[in-house]
């Protein structure tokens, strides 16, 4: 089996090609990834000497390069996780996330038509569904849930899987579509609330909270979201959407606190900054569709999970030492000013 992931330079990406190359010894793993400042060779370092792993690098949104990536490679299924991914960055500048999320997609539908495949699957987010109200916690979304986006991040991740559908009805490619909700875990990039916080309080830093605190995310460790692809891409149901997520629902301050105590630091760091516009309110996942269909069930809860990650920063600071002092200073500064 050839799978060509994309984006796997990336955080959810890269977990995903470890834990393929782990799993499956028979499979080809090639990881093509524009090594936006998102991308990051040192994540591929454990597996760049496996010989089922190839790298190429390259922009989904480059047809004639994706069209010889698939006449060379001949790939059996496309994960797509390439994609612009901070919400921040598509508030003060949105043209890039429109060219890969919907654009980059489109060329990977397109040569899926021309070359033929088995499988596209498209990594999508609980963002497109907008977001719930704090005082209605018996709400989730499901996959009937309509598409009701916030940011020009979730816009364009909306529209890509808009495409997906229309591809898999009107030419029917073998499509299926998975709505996660936020990951955490091991190499994340530290622009994202837990890395940004662990990082910040490791550092005696600041931490930025925005707004009141009080927005929810429904945290899932990254190799439950991995395991969960895999098994769609499997055993899923061609022209289906999968949601994903734990239930493990908490605010953003309660993961601030939760952060700090671990470390032993002073809450005295927590510094309330200005609201992120048009901030969503709550994001919560019903997972049972594919609990009922594919058997999957999260394995590592929050506790556990936020432990075993802070562990991983504090036996990596080079990996994301390496990200915080070089260009990303512009960003935080840009993005925090003096705090
Ligand atoms: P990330 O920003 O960490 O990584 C994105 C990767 O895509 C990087 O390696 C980058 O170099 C690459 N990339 C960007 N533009 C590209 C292009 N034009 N061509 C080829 N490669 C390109 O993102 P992530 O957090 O790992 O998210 C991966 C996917 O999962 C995204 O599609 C995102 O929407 C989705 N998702 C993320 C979360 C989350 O919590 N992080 C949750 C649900 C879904
Ligand atoms: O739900 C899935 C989505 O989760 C993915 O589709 C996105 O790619 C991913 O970035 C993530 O989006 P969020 O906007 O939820 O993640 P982020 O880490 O940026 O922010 C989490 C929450 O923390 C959000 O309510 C904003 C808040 N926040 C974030 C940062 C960076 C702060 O309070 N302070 C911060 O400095």
């Amino acid at each position: 089996m050839n799978i060509i992931v994309t984006g796997g330079a990336g955080f959810i990406g890269g977990n995903f090609v470890h834990y393929m190359l782990n799993k499956y010894n028979d499979y080809k793993i090639i990881c093509l990834d524009a090594l936006t400042y998102a991308g990051n060779m040192e994540t591929l370092e454990p597996v760049i000497n496996n010989k089922n792993f190839k790298f190429i690098k390259g922009d989904i949104a480059d047809r004639n390069l994706v069209y010889k990536v698939f006449e060379e490679q001949k790939p059996d299924i496309i994960v797509n996780f390439a994609a612009e991914s901070h919400v921040d960055r598509s508030i003060d500048a949105p043209e890039i996330f429109l060219k890969t999320n919907i654009i980059g997609t489109s060329v990977l539908l397109d040569a899926c038509r021309k070359y033929g495949i088995k499988r596209y699957h498209q990594v999508s987010t609980d963002e497109v569904y907008g977001d719930l109200p704090l005082d209605r916690t018996d709400l989730f979304f499901t996959e009937k849930t309509p598409l009701h986006t916030s940011s020009p991040y979730s816009a364009s991740k909306a529209s890509a899987d808009l495409l997906v559908q229309a591809y898999g009805r009107t030419y029917k490619l073998p499509i299926t579509i998975s709505r996660c909700s936020n990951n955490y875990g091991p190499y994340h990039f530290p622009e994202k609330l837990i890395p940004l916080v662990i990082a910040n309080v490791l550092n005696d830093r600041a931490v930025p909270v925005y707004g009141k605190g009080e927005n929810v995310r429904d945290w899932l460790y990254v190799e439950d979201h991995c395991r969960a692809i895999d098994m769609i891409i499997h055993d899923g149901k061609e022209g289906e959407v999968y949601n994903i997520g734990g239930h493990n629902e908490r605010t953003n301050l309660q993961v601030v606190k939760t952060i700090i105590k671990a470390l032993g630091k002073s809450e005295k760091l927590i510094t309330y900054v200005a609201d992120r516009p048009g901030h969503d309110m709550r994001y919560a996942i019903d997972p049972t569709k594919i609990e009922n269909e594919l058997g999957w069930k999260p394995q590592t809860f929050f506790d556990y999970g936020i432990e075993k990650t802070i562990k991983w920063y504090i036996d990596n600071k080079k990996w994301w030492e390496n990200i915080i002092n070089g260009e990303y200073q512009k960003y935080y500064e840009k993005m925090y000013g003096g705090k």
